[in-house]
């Protein structure tokens, strides 16, 4: 007997998905991109060191922080998967600022959305979510959101967006208007408009994937630098080469940092990484807020730790050129915690050492 042609259908009606993806484009068309701004180095030794420092500054975004192109992505790449439909619930696990992206498109989509996350989420961040419809699921301990977020989405019958697994495959690292090819863009007319540097830090590692990826694309010269605060797996790993590391803590600095690598941090498109006091990540953000007359987070702290670091070996070097690193998130989320002495002082730290640091990059352009 001979074998039949056979034909397996799963179509389904796109009705739903196609106005979904409208929207999301339409929103995008609708929003501007984000300032490059220039990061006012000191006159005094800045005019002979002939160095530039520049921040991309992601809290104009519509929801607040560099996590708003993070979740248009993943909600783009999850429909265009077909794992999302009308009726689904959205999870996500998250420190924060993601879920807040993501309660934004959840809600435009007409989506319940629960974001499952550390109870030391800031209370800010949880009214964010909660005004724009999302629930907040609380874990005791950070490295418990990732299976907390597959049982919640399983309950549901919803879908867990991880961010962790999927951030380096939902961004289009070719260009896109992604994050790399924006700064490249807009640093076009610079004096030195191909940098030395780029500075982020890790949270899902998606960043700092795009940028290295892109870096390479474009045949750039650029080296990429992430910093890592205390209490991360990245840095230790990075070191010592070995990606099973775990950290039975959470990281201080709301955003970056992991308890575990990500599957999203790519390793190799990193030319240094550098670990970041908490203190002096929250002295940088003290810092920078007084330069630039607002408030930054504790995670641009340690960016700026990281890019103040790389200028002053410039300087000394005496080359010239630029360095490109991310203002991530407003220091106004954080008043209760990064800006508060008292909480500062409960956490055990002195910002003290890392501001004299700070005071005399600012006086001399060295880096003590
Ligand atoms: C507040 C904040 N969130 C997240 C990130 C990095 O995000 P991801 O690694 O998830 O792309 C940064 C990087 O500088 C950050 O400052």
């Amino acid at each position: 007997m001979s074998e039949q042609t056979r034909v397996a259908v799963r179509s389904r009606p796109r009705g739903w998905t196609d106005n979904a993806i409208r929207l999301i484009e339409t929103d995008a068309r609708r929003s501007a991109d984000t300032h490059l701004l220039r990061y006012p180095l000191p006159s005094a030794w800045s005019t002979d060191a002939d160095v530039e420092l520049y921040l991309k500054d992601e809290t104009t975004h519509i929801t607040g922080s560099l996590k708003h192109r993070l979740a248009r992505s993943l909600f783009l790449y999850a429909l265009c998967n077909g794992w999302i439909g009308e009726e689904t619930t959205v999870v996500e696990a998250s420190s924060g600022s993601t879920a807040v992206s993501e309660a934004y498109f959840a809600a435009l989509l007409g989506l319940p959305f629960i974001a499952v996350m550390p109870a030391s989420t800031s209370a800010s961040k949880v009214a964010l979510i909660e005004s724009q419809g999302g629930r907040c699921h609380f874990v005791k301990h950070s490295g418990d959101i990732y299976a907390e977020a597959e049982r919640v989405a399983e309950r549901t019958g919803g879908h867990y967006l991880d961010q962790f697994t999927n951030a380096e495959r939902a961004t289009d690292w070719r260009g896109n208007n992604n994050i790399a090819e924006s700064i490249f863009v807009q640093m076009r007319d610079e004096k030195h408009p191909i940098p030395e540097w780029i500075v982020v830090g890790a949270g899902t590692g998606g960043t700092s994937a795009t940028i290295g990826r892109y870096i390479r694309y474009r045949r750039h010269a650029t080296r990429l630098c992430v910093v890592d605060p205390e209490n991360s797996a990245f840095y230790p790993a990075y070191a010592e080469n070995r990606y099973d590391t775990v950290i039975d803590a959470s990281s201080r600095i709301e955003g970056i940092g992991r308890p575990r690598v990500e599957p999203s941090f790519l390793p190799d498109v990193v030319d240094r990484m550098v670990s970041v006091p908490d203190a002096a990540s929250i002295a940088a953000a003290r810092h920078a807020s007084d330069v630039l007359g607002r408030r930054v987070g504790a995670s641009t702290g340690t960016n700026l730790w990281g890019a103040f670091g790389l200028l002053a070996e410039m300087v000394a070097a005496g080359r010239a050129g630029s360095v490109v690193t991310l203002l991530a998130d407003s220091g106004d989320r954080y008043a209760d915690t990064y800006f508060c002495d008292d909480w500062v002082k409960a956490q055990g730290l002195d910002t003290g050492p890392s501001a004299a640091v700070l005071a005399e990059f600012e006086r001399t352009g060295r880096w003590v």
